[in-house]
């Protein structure tokens, strides 16, 4: 295994933490972003008393083209070039279409898809020069469904697999595989949150009878960012208990 440097935005939520621990257990430097201040020294202790010792973080808005150029050059100065970029940070604002305003339009398409161009593009240039790169865009079984009230997040989550599909093809050549992995309901503090009747409703929709687990989507993650999947390019692989079947 080659130690490379990952960065995973939006890594202290419930899906990133598991992928920045995976990445680390793998032997890699792990970095993530973290939006709002405050959580981030308790999170890093976490890390530590876990025998983390090699994960990082900076503070980066990633809807912020600007911002995230700075942090790319400052991660690339402090440690060294990213080759492993886990788009992971999203957001919900859901409501009817007929009720969503033209606010909770924009944070939705700026956060989960603004930020995918924003981080790639600063970290491409180093990927192809190294010969070696790993993108791997975190979307949603609602961008490949559809879901009643969020027409918002279900045409970001879509369209970041769009990025994937063309982005992929470009650099297929150069060492730089480009992939979406798209969760169903994985058992994320959030979701853990929605009320007991809520939840069985929605288990009863998932064939395997269960809420996904936040370590298999990261596990998935850290084949995906290996030198192993390196014939695994433009995919968007489904992880969902068998809810939506393509
Ligand atoms: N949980 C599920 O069932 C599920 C299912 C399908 C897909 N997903 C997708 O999986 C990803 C992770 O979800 P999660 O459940 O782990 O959510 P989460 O716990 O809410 O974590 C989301 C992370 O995104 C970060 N973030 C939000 N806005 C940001 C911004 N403007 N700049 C930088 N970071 C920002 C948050 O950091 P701050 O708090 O610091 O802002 C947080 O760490 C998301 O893309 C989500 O859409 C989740």
């Amino acid at each position: 295994m080659t130690k490379r440097i990952a960065l995973v935005t939006g890594g202290m939520g419930g899906i990133g933490t598991a992928i920045c621990k995976t990445l680390a257990e793998a032997g890699h430097t792990v970095i993530t972003t973290y939006s709002k201040s405050g959580r981030e020294k308790g999170w890093l202790a976490d890390m530590k008393g876990l025998g983390f010792n090699d994960i990082h973080c900076y503070q980066c808005d990633v809807t912020d083209f600007a911002a995230c150029q700075e942090m790319a050059a400052r991660i690339t100065k402090d440690i060294g070039p990213i080759s492993i970029l886990v788009n992971n940070a999203g957001i919900t604002r859901d409501a009817s279409f007929k009720k969503q305003t033209k606010d909770d339009w924009d944070a939705v398409i700026r956060t989960n898809l603004d930020s995918v161009f924003n981080m790639t593009k600063p970290v491409l240039d180093a990927m192809i020069e190294a010969g070696f790169g790993r993108i791997v865009n975190i979307s949603s079984i609602n961008g490949q469904k559809g879901q009643f009230g969020q027409t918002n997040y279900s045409a970001a989550k879509a369209g970041m697999h769009g990025f994937t599909m063309a982005l992929a093809q470009e650099v297929a050549k150069k060492g730089v595989t480009v992939n979406t992995i798209s969760p169903g309901y994985i058992a994320t503090e959030m979701v853990m949150a929605v009320p007991e009747d809520v939840r069985s409703k929605i288990v009863a929709q998932i064939p395997v009878g269960r809420l996904g687990k936040p370590e298999e989507i990261a596990a998935l993650v850290g084949f995906l960012s290996s030198e192993h999947a390196g014939f695994i390019t433009g995919s968007n692989i489904a992880m969902n208990g068998g809810q939506h079947m393509m």
